[in-house]
C-alpha cells in the first residue's frame, strides 16, 4: 500500500451521480471482521487478504460495526487538533505510528449482480486499498468520497470475500486538515449496486427558471446503454431523451428555499428507472448582487459537520432530518456543508425541506499555514490531480439536486493553481451553479467574493464599496471582485456563551444590497459521550489538541438547542415586527413569498393580572420586501393602559418542518413602570446582620449572605480569547485577572443605626490594588419580613479595564428549586445577545437556570427583570426593583448553583460540584459577550466602562 504520493485513489469508476434507481442494491453495512497494527511497517502480510480459503484468523480479530470508526468502537482513540496536524510537516509522508485497520467481510451476493455491480464506499478515512476475492480492486482517497469499483465478473454468488486495508493517516491528511476530530475507518456505507446492462450510468441535470414568464427548462444529459424515455408527469413530459439535450417544461413553479417546490421525473431504460425530483430554479449574479430566481436573496445560514456524539461522523437518517428540521424552525435558509461533501442523503433533504446549499469539497490544508504556508499542496502541481478528483467527485455525486446553488473548492487551502484548476473544471461542467472559495481574497476564479470573521466596519465597507465608480487604476481582478456578491461564509462564532454581535451583522446585510447573507459557525459542537457527559480535545490524553475548540456550536451534542440559536432565530426571522405606540410595523423579510402563509396574533399583558386580551392581527397581503402599518385593532386599543404587548408571528398551515401555530417571528412593546416604594420604614433589627461584614444574613427565615459587589464573571470562552481587532491586548479573562476583578474583598468603611434605617458604607477592591468602587447602602424593614436597600455604587481610583458586570452578589444557604420573574424569559439574555425571548412572567426549574455549556462558564441571565423570586430548598427570596438607575429601570438576574470560582475552574459540565446553596446576582449592567473565540470582541457600545450605579430593591421572604 503506497500512502506517501500525491495522487488521487487508483482503480475506481469514474465518479457519477447518486442515482435513485430500480436497480437491485445491497447493503455491506453490518459486523465485519477487524484487526489493528500500529503501523504499515508491522501490519501482517498473512494472506488475510487473498481469499485463501486455507487462512484462518489470529485471535488479534474481533468484529466491528461498518459503517464506524474504530477509535469509537474500543480501538485506539480519537484525537482533536484545530488546525495543527499531529505529525511533522513531510508532504506526502503520513507518520510510521500510524493505525491501520483491516475490515473483512464475508458475503453472497447471489445471482442479482451477475450482469454487472459495483462496490460502493462512500466514506472510508483516509486511504484505504480494496481487494474482492483476493484480487485489487484499487485505493481510495478523499475520505468523504464516494468510490465504485467495478466488480462484473469478479463477483461470485455465494462466498465473496471483501478485504479492506485502512490507513488513518496518508498522503490524503495532508488534504484534510479540517478542524475536527481525527476519526479513521469505513464510516459511511458500503454498498452493491447493480450496474445492468440496459441501464443508466449517469445523468445530470441542469434545471432553469426563467422569471420573466416562469417556464422551466431541463437540460438532460443520459449515459445509458439502451434507450431512455423521460416523464414528468405533472408537466406532461412523456419523450424519448435517448439523446439528451435542452427540454422545455412549460410553465412551473419554481423551486427556492421558502417553496421548495419539486416535480418528480422517471428517466427509464430498458433494464433500470432512475427517478429524480426536479427543482426548477436560477442562481445567478447581477450587479453584485445575488439573485435566486431573479430576486435577490440572502443566506441566513449555518455551517454543518456531521457529528454525532457516540458515532462521530457516522450520519443516520434520523440526526440528519432532526437537524434540518431544527434549522427551519429556527428561520434558517442555508447551510454550508463545511468542510466535505455530507452523507449523500443530506441534500434530498434540503431539496424537500428547502434549505440552500453551499457544497464544499473535501479539501483543507490549514495546517501548512503554520509554516507560512510553504509546501501547500495547493500551488504544487503533483497534487493537481488529487485536487482535481475531489472536486469531480463532490460535484459528479450531488449535480442533480436543486438546493445546491454553489460549489465550494474547499476551506483553507490557502492559495494555488490547483485550486485554480478545480475553478475551471468546475465552471466548464456547471456553469449552472458559482464557484465558492474563501482561502483566496483575490477571489479572480470565484464568483462571490467570501471571508470569514469579517469585522463589522470591514463588512460594511465591502457593503458600500460598489457606491463608488472603482478607482481608475483598478486591475482587473479587483474590477472582477467588485463585480461579486460578498458572503460570510463563516461568522458569528457560536463558542459558548454567544455569539454576540447577530443584530449587527444582520442590519448590514439588511442594508446593502451586495451583501448576501452569511454562515454561523458552527451548527454543532463536536463533543464526544452522551448524556451530558461529553469530552473534548485533550481528554483522550492526546498531547497535541486544542482542547474545547471543538465544542462551538448553535446545538450542543445532542442538539440541545443553545441561546445562540433562539438569539438567530430572531434576526433570521422572515417577519420583523415593531409594536409601535399604537399600531404594529411588519416587514416581509421573503425574497417571494407574500405574508399569506402566516397569521399575527397580538397579546395585551399587564404584569400583575397577566393575559388581558388577545386576538388576531390583519395585515392585508404584503408582498415580498414590503412593509406595512397595521393600527392597533379596536379591542387593543380601547385597553387601558396594557404593560406589554406582544405581536406573535406563526405559521398559518402546516409545512413539512413545523406544524401550524410555529412561530417564526416576533416583536413586543414594553410599558412597565416601576414598582410603588413601601411607606413605613423602620431600622432593621441588627441580629440580621453580620457583626463583621454587616452584611444581610437572615431574612424571616431565610439564611442567606450578601450583597457582594460583583464586577466578574466566570470567563466565557469568548472572554479567554483576544478579539480580532484587538489582538494585541491579552483577552478580558486575563485582563480582569491581573487587575483582580476576580479577587475582591470588601471592607466596612462605616455604619450607622438610625431610627429609620441602618446606613452601611463600604469599599470593595481587588486585593493587591488600590482602585475600587465605593457602596453605600441604606437598609430599611419595610414588614416582618421584608426590607428595603438602596444602593449606590461609586468607582474610584482608575480602573484599568472594563468590568465584566456591575451587580450585587448574594448566597442563599440553601440549594436553588427554581427561578420566577417578571422580565425577558424563558431563556438567557446579555446585551449583545438576545436569546431571552419575550417580556412577561417566567418560570423555570433548577436545571434551566444556566446553560449546560460543556465547559463550564458564565451563563443564564434573564435580562429586563422587574420582579423576581428565588425559590430554594431553605425558602424563596423575592426581589423586587423599586428604582434602578439604568436604561429601562430593569436589572439582570442570574441564578446558579455554582459559584463563579467553581465555574470558572471546573473542566466539564459534569465535574461541577453543587455546593447546596444558591449563588444570586442582580446585576445593573453587564458586558456584552461579543465572538472574540473567533472574530471581533465585545463592540464598544456594549462593554462596561467602570461607572457608578444606583438601584433601590425590596427584599421579602415570601
Ligand atoms: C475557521 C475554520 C473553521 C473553524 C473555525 C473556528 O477558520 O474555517 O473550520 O476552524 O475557524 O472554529
Amino acid at each position: 500500500m503506497n500512502i506517501a504520493r500525491k495522487g488521487p485513489g487508483t482503480g475506481a469508476r469514474p465518479p457519477r451521480a447518486r442515482l435513485h434507481s430500480s436497480a437491485p442494491r445491497q447493503s455491506l453495512n453490518g459486523t465485519w471482521r477487524f484487526r489493528l497494527s500500529r503501523g504499515l511497517a508491522v501490519a501482517p502480510e498473512d494472506g488475510w487478504n487473498t481469499g485463501d480459503a486455507a487462512w484462518t484468523e489470529g485471535d488479534d480479530w474481533t468484529g466491528i460495526t461498518v459503517p464506524a470508526h474504530w477509535v469509537l468502537e474500543g480501538h485506539g482513540k480519537p484525537a482533536y487538533t484545530n488546525t495543527r496536524f499531529p505529525f511533522p510537516i513531510d508532504p506526502p509522508n503520513p507518520p510510521d505510528e500510524n493505525p491501520i485497520g483491516d475490515y473483512r467481510l464475508t458475503f453472497d451476493a447471489g445471482a442479482t449482480f451477475t450482469d454487472g455491480a459495483v462496490l460502493r464506499f462512500d466514506g472510508i478515512e483516509s486511504a484505504a486499498e480494496v481487494w474482492l476475492n483476493g484480487e485489487l480492486l484499487g485505493e481510495t482517497r478523499g475520505s468523504r468520497l464516494t468510490h465504485e469499483f467495478d466488480v462484473t465478473g469478479r463477483l461470485r454468488e455465494n462466498g465473496n470475500l471483501l478485504a479492506v486495508r485502512v490507513a488513518q493517516f496518508s498522503d490524503a491528511s495532508y488534504l484534510e486538515d479540517q478542524d475536527m476530530w481525527w476519526m479513521p475507518g469505513i464510516f459511511r456505507d458500503v454498498e452493491l449496486v447493480a450496474t445492468p446492462a440496459g441501464g443508466i450510468w449517469d445523468v445530470f441535470t441542469v434545471t432553469d427558471y426563467e422569471a420573466a414568464d416562469g417556464t422551466g427548462t431541463v437540460d438532460l444529459f443520459v449515459e445509458a446503454s439502451s434507450a431512455v424515455r423521460l416523464r414528468i408527469p405533472e408537466l406532461d413530459v412523456d419523450l424519448d431523451a435517448t439523446d439528451g439535450g435542452v427540454i422545455g417544461v412549460g410553465v412551473v413553479e419554481p423551486w427556492s428555499a421558502e417553496n421548495p417546490r419539486l416535480y418528480t421525473a422517471t428517466l427509464e431504460a430498458e433494464n433500470e428507472t432512475v427517478t429524480l425530483e426536479l427543482g426548477f430554479r436560477r442562481i445567478e449574479v447581477r450587479d453584485s448582487v445575488l439573485l435566486v430566481n431573479g430576486e435577490p436573496i440572502q443566506f441566513r445560514g449555518v455551517n454543518r459537520h456531521e457529528h454525532d456524539p457516540l458515532r462521530g461522523r457516522v450520519a443516520s437518517p434520523e440526526r440528519m432530518r432532526q437537524d434540518l428540521l431544527l434549522m427551519k424552525q429556527h428561520n434558517v435558509n442555508a447551510v454550508r456543508t463545511s468542510h466535505y461533501p455530507p452523507h449523500p442523503d443530506l441534500l434530498a433533504l434540503t431539496d424537500e425541506l428547502g434549505l440552500y446549499v453551499v457544497l464544499e469539497c473535501d479539501l483543507e490544508t490549514h495546517g501548512f499555514e503554520e509554516i507560512g504556508w510553504r509546501l501547500n499542496p495547493s500551488a504544487d502541481p503533483q497534487w493537481r490531480d488529487a485536487y482535481l478528483d475531489r472536486m469531480q467527485r463532490t460535484v459528479h455525486r450531488d449535480k442533480n439536486h436543486a438546493s445546491v446553488v454553489i460549489w465550494s473548492l474547499g476551506n483553507e487551502a490557502g492559495t494555488g493553481t490547483n485550486l485554480e484548476a478545480m475553478a475551471a473544471w468546475t465552471r466548464a461542467f456547471d456553469p449552472s451553479r458559482l464557484i465558492h472559495y474563501e482561502g483566496d481574497w483575490s477571489s479572480t476564479y470565484v464568483d462571490v467574493y467570501s471571508r470569514m470573521y469579517a469585522s463589522f466596519e470591514e463588512v460594511r465597507s465591502i457593503g458600500e464599496e460598489i457606491a463608488s465608480p472603482a478607482p481608475f487604476d483598478a486591475t482587473a481582478a479587483q474590477l472582477h471582485r467588485r463585480s461579486l456578491p460578498f458572503m460570510q461564509c463563516e461568522y458569528a462564532h457560536a463558542m459558548g456563551n454567544g455569539p454576540g454581535g447577530l443584530q449587527e451583522y444582520q442590519e448590514l446585510f439588511d442594508q446593502y444590497p451586495r451583501l448576501a447573507g452569511g454562515f454561523v459557525w458552527e451548527w454543532i459542537e463536536h463533543g464526544l459521550g452522551s448524556d451530558g457527559v461529553y469530552s473534548y480535545g485533550g481528554d483522550f490524553g492526546e498531547d497535541v489538541h486544542d482542547s474545547n475548540f471543538v465544542i462551538d456550536g448553535l446545538v450542543g451534542p445532542d442538539r440541545e438547542v443553545r441561546p445562540g440559536l433562539v438569539a438567530l432565530a430572531h434576526w433570521y426571522s422572515p417577519a420583523r415586527i415593531t409594536v409601535l405606540d399604537d399600531a404594529v410595523r411588519i416587514e416581509n423579510r421573503y425574497a417571494f413569498a407574500d405574508l399569506g402563509g402566516l397569521t399575527f396574533t397580538w397579546t395585551a399583558i399587564s404584569a400583575q393580572d397577566g393575559e388581558l386580551d388577545s386576538g388576531e392581527l390583519k395585515t392585508g397581503p404584503v408582498a415580498a420586501g414590503e412593509v406595512v402599518v397595521v393600527p392597533f385593532p379596536d379591542e387593543l386599543a380601547a385597553l387601558e393602559l396594557p404593560e406589554i404587548v406582544t405581536v406573535e408571528a406563526r405559521l398559518a398551515h402546516d409545512t413539512a418542518w413545523a406544524g401550524a401555530g410555529h412561530v417564526v417571528g416576533r416583536g413586543e412593546r414594553v410599558w412597565l413602570n416601576q414598582a410603588e416604594e413601601p411607606v413605613e420604614a423602620v431600622a432593621p433589627a441588627d441580629d440580621s446582620f453580620d457583626a463583621v461584614s454587616l452584611r444581610l444574613r437572615s431574612l424571616g427565615g431565610l439564611r442567606l449572605d450578601g450583597p457582594e459587589v460583583g464586577i466578574w464573571r466566570a470567563p466565557t470562552d469568548n472572554d479567554r480569547y483576544p478579539g480580532w481587532d484587538e489582538r494585541d491586548l491579552p483577552p478580558y479573562a486575563e485582563r480582569w485577572h491581573v487587575a483582580g476583578l476576580d479577587r475582591t474583598r470588601t471592607r466596612v468603611v462605616s455604619s450607622a443605626w438610625g431610627e429609620d434605617a441602618l446606613r452601611v458604607t463600604t469599599r470593595t477592591a481587588p486585593a493587591g490594588r488600590d482602585f475600587s468602587v465605593d457602596g453605600e447602602f441604606v437598609w430599611r424593614r419595610v414588614a416582618d419580613k421584608a426590607l428595603t436597600v438602596e444602593v449606590t455604587l461609586t468607582p474610584i481610583g482608575t480602573w484599568p479595564v472594563e468590568w465584566a458586570r456591575l451587580g450585587l452578589d448574594f448566597v442563599i444557604d440553601a440549594a436553588p428549586r427554581e427561578l420566577s420573574w417578571l422580565g425577558r424569559g424563558p431563556g438567557p439574555s446579555y446585551p449583545d445577545l438576545a436569546a431571552g425571548g419575550f417580556t412577561g412572567r417566567h418560570t423555570v426549574a433548577a436545571g434551566e437556570l444556566y446553560t449546560p455549556h460543556v465547559k463550564p462558564q458564565e451563563s443564564g441571565a434573564r435580562a429586563g427583570v422587574r420582579e423576581a423570586s428565588v425559590v430554594t430548598d431553605g425558602g424563596t427570596l423575592r426581589v423586587t426593583v423599586l428604582s434602578a438607575d439604568t436604561p429601562d429601570g430593569s436589572v439582570a438576574v442570574t441564578v446558579s448553583p455554582w459559584s463563579r470560582k467553581v465555574l470558572s475552574t471546573t473542566a466539564h459540565h459534569h465535574e461541577l460540584e453543587a455546593d447546596g446553596r444558591t449563588h444570586l446576582s442582580v446585576d445593573l449592567f453587564q458586558s456584552g459577550v461579543g465572538t472574540a473565540t473567533c472574530g471581533p470582541g465585545v463592540l464598544p457600545r456594549y462593554r462596561l466602562a467602570a461607572r457608578p450605579g444606583r438601584v433601590t430593591l425590596l427584599l421579602e421572604e415570601v
